[in-house]
């Protein structure tokens, strides 16, 4: 039976064997979840990066680029990393380069992965499906905050091992199994459990806590972003 791991931040990965395995990189709030918007509006494809430099080196070949540091678009690209920012009509048909504080981190951090998948709430049933009929060991990735647990994709980790568990895979690693039990009991108002991180706190200083409602709607894409030789395609 595949086996079901949870890595609670990307400083802990290199812990973990990683070849022949399928990585799930869940970052919530905010970057997985926009990368699942921009695909439902159209890009062709994403670059994740690491550096707000290398990012920038994308504008001549006709990327759009986005980007945040500490949640804050970052100044002189074209988007932030607002859900809201990929809904427009003028990303239709074009590529996408991005840097996040941690999201795009945490992509780069698993490379070694046979497969790389983007995860979030917004395309859960998508990914558990996925990784149901592939059948691979799979490692479910937590962006965290700068490399420290945090509770949004702790969560979206619980609700994945919950589902994969209930279909066969083995959940032997006590990340996994304290993951799916804060999940239970954050289910009925997820939202609420989430306004107490502190990167919702974050945000509702900063004016966008809008946002964290959009992040927590459950399966509204039917899509798996996989990352391929430094693309994320669909
Ligand atoms: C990140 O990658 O660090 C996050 O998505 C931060 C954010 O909310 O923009």
């Amino acid at each position: 039976m595949p086996q079901i791991e949870t890595v609670y931040s990307p400083s802990l990965i290199e812990h973990y064997s990683l070849g022949g395995k399928t990585v799930v990189v869940a970052d919530v709030l905010r970057a997985t979840t926009s990368m699942c918007v921009a695909f439902a509006h159209g890009i062709t494809h994403i670059v994740p990066l690491v550096s707000i430099y290398e990012t920038i080196l994308y504008k001549p070949q006709n990327y759009i680029t986005a980007g945040e540091r500490n949640g804050q678009k970052v100044e002189g690209f074209e988007k932030g990393n607002s859900p809201f920012d990929f809904m427009d009509h003028d990303i239709k048909d074009k590529p996408l380069a991005i840097t996040t504080t941690n999201g795009t981190q945490a992509i780069h951090a698993s490379l070694a992965a046979a497969n790389i998948y983007i995860g979030a709430f917004v395309n859960l049933q998508a990914v558990a499906n996925k990784l149901l009929a592939e059948g691979q060991d799979t490692i479910i990735l937590c962006a965290g905050w700068k490399n420290k647990f945090n509770l949004e994709d702790t969560l979206f980790a619980g609700a994945l091992a919950g589902l994969l568990y209930n279909s066969g895979f083995e959940m032997n690693d006590d990340a996994s199994i304290a993951a799916e039990a804060l999940y239970h009991t954050a289910q009925n108002d997820l939202t609420a459990f989430i306004k107490k991180s502190a990167h919702a706190q974050r945000f509702e200083r900063m004016g966008i806590d809008r946002d964290i409602d959009f992040c927590m709607q459950l399966d509204i894409y039917d899509f798996v972003p996989t990352y391929v030789d430094g693309k994320i395609v669909i």
